[in-house]
């Protein structure tokens, strides 16, 4: 154990469920939230150290504040935050229904601002680390993404702007290529997820964020498969 805390969001599958891998073996005690709280808790049974499960939907801003209370209580202050639950939906922008325009934004953009502003007294105390997992289409777009690259350019934003107003802190914006999850099946064209990073490898990159030295602020991290084209 290393005496620190840290929170993962969307760690009831896919990357998140990675990176809890990589924060348990490097000693963190971790609160890990999304809404399937019973794969949150078969993954608690299997990772190494000690693992709080909590519900959470970032859609709901009372559900982010009952999250945060329960791990100020449990757990005391943070030390690290990953903010990495997110959502896509995937077609031209004029098909968008209000409703599914506004639910990407919610999850991917509102609920990563409310959930670094509920932790932000925490982490500037403990002069912590944010990892905003965005994307690689954080600075590009592609059709039929509109919405969803949108969300990850806001959050981009919001990553230079936690770090600027909270030189205390080290915000990381991870931004992948695409990852071999359930959340790749849902985008157009990925047909077969055979050269997509694995959420493994992806994970890895966090263990080399957390060991670096203090005076170090790793900014942001661009990864995609060698086996796919590049694309910028
Ligand atoms: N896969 C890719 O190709 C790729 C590439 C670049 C970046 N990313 C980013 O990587 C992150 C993780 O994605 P993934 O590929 O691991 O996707 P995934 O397998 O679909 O997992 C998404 C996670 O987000 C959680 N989540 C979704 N809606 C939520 C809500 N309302 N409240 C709380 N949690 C919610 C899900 O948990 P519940 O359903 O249990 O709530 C799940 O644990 C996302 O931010 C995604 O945009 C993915």
């Amino acid at each position: 154990m290393n005496n620190k805390v840290a929170v993962v969001t969307g760690a009831s599958r896919g990357l998140g469920a990675h990176l809890a891998q990589v924060l348990s073996e490097e000693g963190y005690t971790l609160a890990l939230g999304a809404r399937d709280l019973e794969s949150l808790k078969s993954l608690a049974e299997e990772l190494p150290g000690k693992v709080f499960p909590l519900a959470l939907d970032l859609s709901d801003p009372g559900s982010i504040i009952n999250f945060h209370a329960a791990v100020a209580e449990t757990l005391g202050p943070i030390d690290v935050l990953i903010n990495n639950a997110g959502i896509g939906i995937f077609k031209r922008l004029e098909e968008f229904s209000d409703h599914e325009f506004r639910k990407i934004f919610a999850v991917n953009v509102q609920g990563a601002w409310q959930m670094t502003t509920a932790f932000l007294r925490d982490l500037n105390e403990r002069e912590g680390m944010v990892v905003m997992v965005s994307s690689d289409v954080s600075t590009r777009v592609f059709p039929n993404g509109g919405p969803y690259c949108a969300s990850k350019f806001a959050l981009r934003a919001l990553s230079r702007t936690f770090q600027m107003e909270n030189p205390a802190i080290r915000v990381l914006e991870l931004r992948p290529g695409a990852i071999d999850t359930y959340f790749a099946n849902s985008v157009p064209g990925a047909k077969g997820k055979d050269g997509f990073l694995k959420p493994k490898d992806v994970a890895e990159t966090l263990r080399y964020a957390l060991a670096l030295p203090k005076h170090i602020r790793l900014e942001e991290l661009v990864l995609r498969s060698s086996e796919q084209e590049p694309e910028y």
